[in-house]
């Protein structure tokens, strides 16, 4: 059910990437030495949450608050399938906000017997997926939240199939996904936070897919790529959709990545020839009207009917830009980062002061992607600053491993240097308006930036989701979530960077750029964790006693807390627990020392994870709780939050003693 809802069912459908790429085995460099770890420091990086010293105007490089590095001491979190979130001794948790929750003037409380569109455009939307909180202050903050997909099965009383839906069942689907904007406030002096009930909340917002218009911008924005009858000039998209993960600007915006679009759409058949390929690249159904697992959106609006309206599948599979200070600005799509199926964008001010964007293509076997601003961060002047993503250079990842191929057996086993590891250069792929891709346009490359990527051999990974630099050292992280695909018939075989075959669980990539420099083209990587039952022989904690550390499987969203430890959320536990949240110091002799901090509903992914600069909250999005095969809203799996029906809710967790999160 999960793979049906949320991503149309992409490990169902074939592998879009048929470019025959190399693994890694196949291209290493026998005798490259690995070079030593180079520390970025915490220049040019930084953490805008509430908590931090920052507000709106005051956003910029500034010195993280709230810790230091070193050993987290909760008592781990056991895998369990409780029907609860479960948080460790000491803390308490609390729900902030839950899909249908009334959020704008006149909105009504959620009646699941009675919703309609125009009541779930005043509400909180479903499957609430990356989280920001930005500061208002000490003790107000606004609360941004992605709405990834709908589950109709269990947002409807009486549901049977999806073709069976009603067309006002549909707009409330489409209603429901797109971004929120929340006021939250925090309660009494603890922190536990809860959404502004009392007087104006001018920030709330609701961009839905049914009609809030988006403008392109880059060099894409405009080309013939990008235009359709409703929008002859190819400048202005209506709606957001299937965000996923994103990412807060140092200019206090929230980025959010738009993933599998391919899924609303039909009649990629009868598209013209010509676009076939490159529609197939992303996953939309060139051979039959109907995709298996389609939501039949053209019911309501007939723009996802390729067949009328081919390009409108182009004004999906971007980077958006929202400034959730200015409720009247119209959000961005900027086409300069490229469209893929994009997990989020994180974002870095590296010390020449260019803006760099980390960004992963969520599908089996695709790339790692950055992007360097053509201009530089400008301290407060934010005018400046919220234009640097709309030109500048994108890159796409080539990995190296440094042991020789044959020591990667696709075991999982170690090579004899001891790690999994290497050097990579980021390849070109656009500057600008100038195409480095022979055959492509500026304009190609950024609108079927995966077709760029295959034609300079950039490395298959193992569905590359959150990417994310390390606030304190500087370093990169990319989750990796998983590959049950890799070394199979056809497929790429295991290689350094994947090291391996039927991944079921997953792995952790720390990348370190050379000299520390986010703008260069060259780096060092590897592997610090290997996921799995610390029992299996396969699974690594960066040579960290597997004995201390959680069972972890399928890291999806990464996240720093002030101090530098990198938090990790899942998404589809392979080994029979809940998904959870993970903890560990990454320097130092805790390096690799994980350890569960919570756990979500069954069928429940845990998405979103952000702890607050001042050390005293951790949010986390609960998204699809009782997401479960055969379960619906009338026959539910689960029946969290209020002992119903299954809702999408973002939860806080806390410590009564008023203590440090973690330690
Ligand atoms: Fe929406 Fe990549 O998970
Ligand atoms: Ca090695
Ligand atoms: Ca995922
Ligand atoms: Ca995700």
């Amino acid at each position: 059910m999960t793979c049906r809802y949320r991503c149309g069912n992409a490990c169902g459908h074939p592998v879009p990437n048929t470019s025959g790429n190399p693994g890694l085995g196949d291209v290493v460099a026998a005798g490259l030495t690995r070079r030593g770890l180079i520390r970025a420091g915490a220049a040019g990086a930084l953490v805008l949450t509430v908590g931090a010293p920052a507000g709106p105007a005051a956003a910029g490089p500034a010195t993280t608050t709230g810790g230091r590095p070193g050993a987290l001491t909760f008592t781990p979190v056991p895998p369990n399938r409780a029907d609860r979130v479960t948080v460790p001794p000491g803390y308490d948790s609390a729900v902030v906000i839950r899909w249908g929750d009334p959020i704008l003037p006149g909105a009504q409380p959620l009646d699941v017997h009675h919703q309609t569109a125009r009541r779930q455009l005043g509400q909180y939307g479903y499957n609430n997926d990356f989280l920001a909180l930005l500061p208002l202050g000490r003790d107000r903050g606004l609360l941004v939240s992605n709405h990834e997909y709908t589950n109709e099965e269990l947002m409807f009383p009486g549901f049977t199939t999806l073709e069976a839906l009603t067309v006002g069942q549909i707009e409330v689907a489409m209603a429901a996904h797109g971004m929120s904007v929340v006021e939250l406030e925090r309660a009494g002096d603890t922190g536990r936070w809860r959404p502004v009930r009392c007087g104006r909340r001018p920030y709330n917002r609701r961009l839905s897919m049914l009609a809030t218009p988006f403008r392109l911008d880059g060099p894409a924005a405009g080309s013939p790529l990008l235009r359709t009858a409703a929008d002859p000039h190819g400048r202005v998209a209506i709606g957001t959709l299937n965000n996923c993960a994103g990412g807060v600007t140092p200019w206090g915006t929230v980025l959010s990545g738009e993933e599998n679009v391919n899924q609303y759409f039909v009649g990629g058949d009868q598209a013209p020839a010509g676009l076939h390929p490159s529609l197939a690249r992303y996953g939309f159904a060139t051979t039959a009207r109907y995709p298996e697992d389609s939501r039949r959106w053209e019911r309501a609006q007939e723009r996802f009917d390729l067949a009328k309206h081919p390009h409108e599948a182009h004004r999906f599979g971007w980077i958006v830009e929202l400034d959730p200070y200015d409720p009247r600005a119209t959000p961005r799509k900027h086409t300069a980062l490229g469209r893929l199926k994009h997990e989020g964008a994180n974002v870095v001010v590296a010390r020449s002061g260019h803006v760099v964007a980390y960004m992963g293509d969520d599908e089996r076997f695709e790339y790692l992607y950055k992007f360097v601003s053509d201009r530089t961060y400008r301290p407060h002047d934010r005018r400046h600053n919220l234009r640097l993503l709309e030109s500048g250079t994108l890159y796409v990842a080539k990995l190296t491993g440094d042991s020789p191929a044959g020591q990667i057996d696709g075991t999982g086993t170690l090579p004899a240097d001891g790690a999994f590891g290497g050097t990579g250069t980021w390849i070109r792929l656009v500057r600008g308006t100038r195409s480095s891709v022979p055959g492509m346009t500026a304009a190609e490359v950024l609108t079927f930036t995966r077709l760029a990527g295959d034609a300079v051999g950039a490395t298959t990974m193992d569905r590359p989701e959150d990417v994310q630099p390390s606030p304190v050292t500087g370093k990169v992280y990319a989750a990796l979530t998983k590959n049950e695909d890799r070394g199979l018939d056809t497929f790429p075989g295991a290689d350094e960077a994947n090291p391996r075959n039927a991944n079921k669980h997953g792995h952790i990539l720390e990348l370190v750029e050379d000299g520390g420099d986010h703008t260069g083209e060259t780096f060092t990587w590897s592997l610090p964790i290997v996921c799995g039952d610390p029992a299996d022989p396969s699974t690594w904690f960066a040579g960290y006693d597997r004995s201390a550390v959680s069972p972890i499987s399928c890291p999806d969203n990464v996240a720093f807390d002030a101090a530098g430890h990198l938090w990790i959320s899942t998404d589809g536990n392979a080994l029979g627990s809940n998904d959870g949240l993970f903890a560990t110091p990454m320097e130092g002799p805790e390096r690799g020392h994980l350890r569960q901090f919570l756990t979500v509903p069954p069928g429940a992914e845990t998405c979103g994870p952000l702890i607050t600069a001042d050390h005293r909250s951790v949010f986390v999005a609960v998204q699809h709780p009782g997401e479960v095969d055969g379960a619906t809203w009338d026959n539910p799996a689960s029946t969290w939050p209020d002992g119903d029906f299954p809702r999408p809710a973002v939860v806080v967790a806390w410590r009564p003693d008023g203590g440090p999160i973690g330690r």
